[in-house]
């Protein structure tokens, strides 16, 4: 499947798609059968969500809501290096695997995340690295993998998070044990690497914290990131895309404005497609209430979507899991009233909340591509 093929409406599930629309048709909006992946398809837009191989396994009735709402999966886990490498010089490629084999079943696509972090790495691997180990490191690690899912998987986040402006440099970027190694230059290594392992796959920088105009140290981040992808474009290296995480926040309103929709025209302009792979909205700081709960995070989903969608370079949405049974806010970020976190599109009975018919309308009313 070639990235630049239109997304694929949902085959098999159309007919009952449509079933299911007439049969609803007197039940209120919200229990509607929404399918995201339909809408986002209509516009030209692909719509997925970041999936673990054991849920998808264990859990036919999630599987089943995966099926129908995802054109796109990404391993949210399952093709970061402490998953892939449990020694040196072994790989165990089960999990990831299995979703590429799910994708294929279910007639999406799989977006692959992420070749290059400084988190999620083997114990085995030294904190620090010399050059030659880190580039070895490096050449071996993405021509396995990348080369293993050539064809199959269309898309990567070949380096996730380069930027980390709290680190003092310059210019921005993170002291990864990556960077630490290889200088800069491990950035453009990585993506000639990636390049060259599939010359198919369509390969993307990824980073968050790039959201909020009205966040001093995102906008300034912003700024980082635009210097970084037009450095590397002047050196040719292969970049077709720019993913912006999309982690939205819970604990202020949503200032989605100019400063965003600039900041996405000036990708575009660099001739980038932009893609949202991360999108998930933090309710850890939101009231108890659950209805007063979904209803902010929608509105959140909804004011940023419309902002992003506005641009046409964006291609790709993903949301960060789909349903709240499975999410990694509920570690990562639990409530301090210990009530379960609801930050996702579908709840944790798999039905569609407020946040799912924000997503909905918005790819109702974008653009199409
Ligand atoms: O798989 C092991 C399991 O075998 C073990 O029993 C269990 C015990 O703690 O740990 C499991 O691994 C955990 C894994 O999530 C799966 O649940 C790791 O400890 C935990 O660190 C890991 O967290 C992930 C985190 O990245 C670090 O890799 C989250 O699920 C994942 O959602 C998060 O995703 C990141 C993106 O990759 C990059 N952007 C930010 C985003 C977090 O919001």
């Amino acid at each position: 499947m070639s990235i630049h093929d239109r997304p694929a409406r949902n085959g098999p599930s159309r007919r009952r798609a449509l079933g299911a629309a007439l049969a609803l048709a007197a039940f209120p909006a919200a229990a509607a059968d929404v399918s995201l992946r339909r809408l986002a398809a209509d516009k030209g837009l692909w719509f997925g969500a970041a999936v673990e191989p054991q849920h998808l396994r264990q859990d036919a009735a999630y599987a089943e809501l995966v099926r129908r709402q995802c054109a796109v999966l990404t391993p949210e886990n399952a093709l970061k290096w402490d998953h892939l490498r449990p020694a040196p010089d072994k790989f165990d490629f089960q999990g990831a695997d299995a979703i590429v084999r799910q994708a294929r079943a279910q007639g999406a696509r799989v977006h692959g995340h992420c070749l290059v972090w400084h988190e999620a790495l083997p114990r085995w691997m030294p904190p620090t690295l010399t050059a030659s180990e880190a580039e070895a490191l490096l050449a071996g690690h993405i021509s396995q993998v990348a080369g293993r899912y050539a064809g199959r998987i269309a898309s990567w986040d070949v380096v996730n998070e380069p930027i980390e402006r709290a680190h003092g440099r310059p210019d921005g970027l993170r002291r990864s044990p990556w960077f630490e190694a290889l200088g800069p230059d491990f950035i453009e290594l990585s993506l000639r690497l990636a390049r060259r392992a599939d010359p198919r796959a369509r390969l993307a920088i990824a980073d968050y914290g790039l959201e909020y105009d009205d966040v001093p140290w995102m906008v300034e981040k912003r700024a980082s990131t635009l210097a970084l992808l037009a450095h590397l474009k002047r050196r040719g290296a292969p970049l077709d895309a720019f993913a912006i995480q999309g982690h939205l926040l819970g604990d202020r309103g949503p200032a989605f404005g100019a400063g965003l929709r600039g900041f996405l025209r000036d990708l575009a302009r660099l001739g980038l497609e932009v893609w949202v792979t991360e999108l998930d909205v933090l309710d850890t700081p939101m009231p108890a209430d659950p209805v007063t709960r979904d209803a902010q995070v929608a509105e959140i989903y909804g004011a940023f979507l419309r902002t992003v969608l506005a641009e046409p370079a964006v291609r790709m949405v993903n949301t960060w899991g789909l349903s709240d049974r499975y999410t990694s806010k509920s570690f990562l970020h639990p409530r301090p009233d210990r009530q379960p976190v609801r930050p996702l599109p579908f709840d944790a009975e798999l039905q569609p909340k407020p946040a799912a018919q924000a997503l909905a309308a918005a790819f109702r009313s974008a653009r199409r591509r």
